[in-house]
């Protein structure tokens, strides 16, 4: 038998179920539309200049966003047909949390696919002795590996990482840790564009 307590209940979590309907959760597919004009179908980019963000771990992608929220990680300015010129710091900053969350979880879910580009073979050998060395502890499994939460780099556009490469050293993005700091200390010269290579020539 259900006592009147009991009832109260079940009604009460009958208004909760439709309260739930009526605030739906943010649709991560939905939301990712705004990505693909710069990051492409799903977010496998066809631009040198811009990554691809498909596969990357959750916590990689939420750390990411919250970089450019808090410019700790500060954006180029892109410009598309038809749109005004952004960056990825007023695109973090125009979705809230669960949008985020929702973000992220759909590119987890979806593919990466490395970049058909070009490579010079010899420099690539030469960069995956240097990479084990200096990167793989952290960049497992030759930079593919999304569960490192430290991106992908194997078959990442190599204009783009040397961009970010850039960037850690003169101070724009200041997400490095120290640790790779020390690596990228020690690089010879040679070291790093042999590194570019190794990861490009993943395909
Ligand atoms: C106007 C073009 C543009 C749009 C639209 C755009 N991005 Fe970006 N995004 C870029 C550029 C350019 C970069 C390269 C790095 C930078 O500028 O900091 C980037 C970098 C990123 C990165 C960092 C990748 C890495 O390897 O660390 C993530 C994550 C990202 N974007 C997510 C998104 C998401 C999610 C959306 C859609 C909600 C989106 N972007 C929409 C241009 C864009
Ligand atoms: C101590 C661990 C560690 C080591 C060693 C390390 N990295 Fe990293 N790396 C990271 C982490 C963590 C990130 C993500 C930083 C962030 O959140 O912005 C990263 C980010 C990067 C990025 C930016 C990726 C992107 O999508 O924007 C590049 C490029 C990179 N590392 C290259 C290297 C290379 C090359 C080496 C070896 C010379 C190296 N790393 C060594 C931990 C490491």
């Amino acid at each position: 038998m259900i006592g009147k307590t009991g009832l109260t209940l079940l009604l009460a979590g009958g208004a909760l179920l439709m309260a739930g309907t009526v605030i739906a959760a943010p649709n991560g597919a939905e939301l990712a539309k705004k990505c693909e004009r710069c990051h492409g179908k799903n977010g496998i980019s066809d631009k040198k200049e811009i990554p691809n963000i498909a596969g990357f771990s959750t916590a990689y992608f939420s750390d990411t966003m919250t970089a450019y929220k808090n410019g700790t990680r500060q954006g180029e300015k892109f410009k598309t047909e038809g749109h005004d010129e952004t960056d990825m710091n007023a695109i973090a900053k125009s979705f809230n949390e669960q949008e985020l969350t929702a973000l992220g979880d759909y590119f987890a879910s979806q593919t990466f696919v490395p970049r058909e580009q070009a490579f010079d073979s010899k420099m690539a050998k030469k960069g995956k002795k240097v990479y084990k060395k200096r990167c793989r502890k952290c960049h497992t499994s030759n930079g593919s590996d999304p569960e490192d939460d430290a991106s992908i780099l194997a078959g990442q556009s190599m204009q783009y990482l040397e961009s970010q490469l850039e960037q850690f050293a003169n101070g724009k993005r200041t997400t490095q840790p120290k640790k790779m700091k020390k690596q990228m200390k020690k690089l010879k010269e040679g070291d790093m564009p042999a590194l570019l290579h190794f990861f490009a020539s993943q395909q």
